[in-house]
């Protein structure tokens, strides 16, 4: 089984340098951003933090999908997914699919261009909704790793 114990290993060092990364985003750069402090213009401090970021939360995606199927294939574990006592076992992949699709689909091929144009036209509007879409999608991982690490233990809070 050390094999299950590596991919477990692998999910989660990822988990934290990806969602610890949302966090950070969340909480610290776009408050900073919206409030100017990076500079006037808003649009290029973001970007100069954001396409480097978005790497490793890309990379990271990867590693914690590949691994979570890895786990669940091994230990069989598909059974889960038709009982709502493991709802976190669907909230991994709900979260897992709503990160992948936003940035492998809407990040480059439609939010780049977009969201440019509207912060360019429209800075304080534009930046107020990423920083709304930052929070729920934080707000839906964190309550996602609060429910795998308390119901991988047996307890599933229903
Ligand atoms: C395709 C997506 C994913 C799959 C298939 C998957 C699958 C798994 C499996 C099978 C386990 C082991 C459960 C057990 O030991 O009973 C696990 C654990 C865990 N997963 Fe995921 N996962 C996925 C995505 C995610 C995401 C997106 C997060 C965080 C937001 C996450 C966070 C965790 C955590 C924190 C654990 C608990 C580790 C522990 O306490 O031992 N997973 N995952």
């Amino acid at each position: 089984m050390n094999d299950v114990i590596l991919a477990r290993a692998l999910h989660v060092l990822f988990v934290v340098i990806w969602i610890g990364g949302v966090a950070m985003a969340t909480t610290v750069v776009l408050p900073a951003v919206r409030r100017g402090d990076l500079g006037a213009d808003r649009l290029k401090a973001f970007q100069a933090i954001e396409h480097r970021f978005v790497w490793q939360a890309r990379v990271a995606v990867l590693i914690v999908g590949l691994s979570g199927l890895y786990m669940t294939a091994r230990l069989d574990l598909w059974q889960r997914f038709t009982s709502p006592g493991f709802w976190w076992m669907h909230a991994m992949v709900g979260v897992w699919s709503l990160f992948a699709f936003v940035l492998f689909v809407a990040e480059p091929f439609i939010l780049h261009e977009r969201f440019h144009r509207w912060a360019t036209r429209r800075p304080h509007l534009a930046f107020a909704w990423l920083h709304r879409a930052h929070w729920l999608l934080l707000t839906l991982a964190l309550l996602t790793v609060l429910g795998a690490v308390a119901g991988s233990q047996g307890w599933s809070f229903f």
